[in-house]
């Protein structure tokens, strides 16, 4: 298992500098609005991941006034301690180093802490459209089966071909080559339904129960519809030569997981539809905490957690609850605007970060 202990930020959104310590369970950071809360919680997800977890645009993440950002994370894994560092400059490729190599591929280096994350704003997850849940669930497949990131990558692949081909059969060309892409890429659309399908298996029902935990009233089920129940690639390809006309109408393949659902249904109603923000907000965080138990199963051990800003709508009940299930196994940092929201934050161990405006205080609250 991977352990995240010593992050330090470098022109980061609203940081000049700031170096703290994690909790080897629990951090609580603290302060009021607008303080830098969520901005330090990001840097971590950045040292973790190499991604804002906030905005796809970097730019943000670089101090206003500031050339460049840097974010850097020390970790305990089996083998000692590593050093992970991403520097992020506007126009400039992100330059990830770890131990002071640069890294090409950030994703498969065994020292990089697995990392699942709660942000208010994410509830486009829930309430958005069906890609960001596909995306979602396949981040989880690879997850939890780092190696089945290939069947994800090798679809996307075979679909942009057949696609390509789709366009020249459109101007007369290449018809005879197709049926050979059909069988292609239906061999990646089974896989990466059958991967997809598996991992749905293994989080419905620990997502159920944390939910359930949390409060929500009725019961929250997730389920997978994918477009095609074809158990064969001969099958599959079948499906594919009926819709060939409308394909080639439309100039794209219209029919594969790319098109497929993942439902959030609270008492059989969708949650997108029907839900109310707060029921939304507590399926969104069953839903990591039930993805989280599914990974600390699968790879024995839970991602850090980072839950921003969860506190404020639950009842006291509830907090104890949600700290009680993520703080006894991992690591977990929680970000709030009130400290007596956090029961826990008082037993040792536990890093308590005040944050007030772009400056971090490491305090220590008397056992
Ligand atoms: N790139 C940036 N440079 C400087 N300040 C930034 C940058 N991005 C955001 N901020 C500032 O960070 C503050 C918000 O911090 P945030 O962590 O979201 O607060 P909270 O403690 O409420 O979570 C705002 O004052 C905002 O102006
Ligand atoms: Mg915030």
């Amino acid at each position: 298992m991977v352990v995240a202990r010593r992050l330090s930020l470098r022109d980061v959104r609203s940081y000049e500098r700031a170096e703290v310590n994690l909790g080897e369970r629990l951090t609580v950071i603290h302060g009021p609005n607008g303080a830098g809360k969520t901005n330090l919680l990001e840097a971590l997800y950045l040292s973790c991941t190499a991604r804002s977890c906030r905005t796809a645009n970097d730019r943000e993440l670089v101090r206003f006034d500031a050339g460049a950002a840097r974010v850097e994370l020390t970790v305990d894994a089996s083998d000692g301690a590593h050093h992970i560092a991403i520097g992020v400059a506007p126009g400039e490729v992100k330059r990830v180093t770890v131990d002071g190599a640069v890294v090409e591929r950030f994703g498969s280096v065994p020292c990089r802490p697995l990392v699942a994350v709660f942000l208010p704003d994410r509830l486009e997850l829930i309430k958005g459209a069906p890609a960001l849940r596909r995306a979602h669930l396949d981040q989880l497949v690879t997850g939890l089966w780092p190696a089945r990131g290939a069947a994800r990558r090798a679809y996307s692949r075979a679909l942009g071909q057949r696609n390509a081909l789709l366009a020249r059969v459109r101007a007369g060309r290449g018809a005879d080559a197709l049926s050979t892409w059909d069988r292609e890429l239906a061999r990646y659309a089974l896989d990466l339904r059958d991967d997809r399908r598996r991992a749905v298996d293994l989080i419905c029902g620990p997502v159920r129960d944390a939910a359930q935990s949390l409060g929500l009233t009725g019961e929250l089920e997730l389920r997978y519809r994918p477009r095609s129940e074809a158990t064969t690639i001969e099958e599959f390809a079948q499906e594919l030569e009926e819709r060939l006309a409308s394909d080639l109408e439309r100039g794209f393949t219209g029919h594969g997981p790319h098109r497929d659902e993942l439902l959030l249904l609270r008492d059989g109603r969708e949650l997108r539809v029907y839900g109310s923000q707060g029921e939304q907000r507590l399926a969104l965080l069953a839903l990591i905490l039930g993805e989280r138990e599914a990974l600390a199963d699968q790879r024995g051990a839970p991602p850090l957690l980072l839950l921003d800003d969860v506190m404020s709508e639950l009842d006291a009940d509830r907090r104890r609850m949600l700290v009680e299930r993520v703080a006894h196994a991992g690591q977990v940092v929680i970000t709030t605007t009130d400290l007596a929201h956090v029961p826990g934050a008082e037993t040792p161990g536990t890093v308590v970060l005040e944050v007030l405006a772009g400056s971090v205080r490491e305090e220590v609250l008397a056992g």
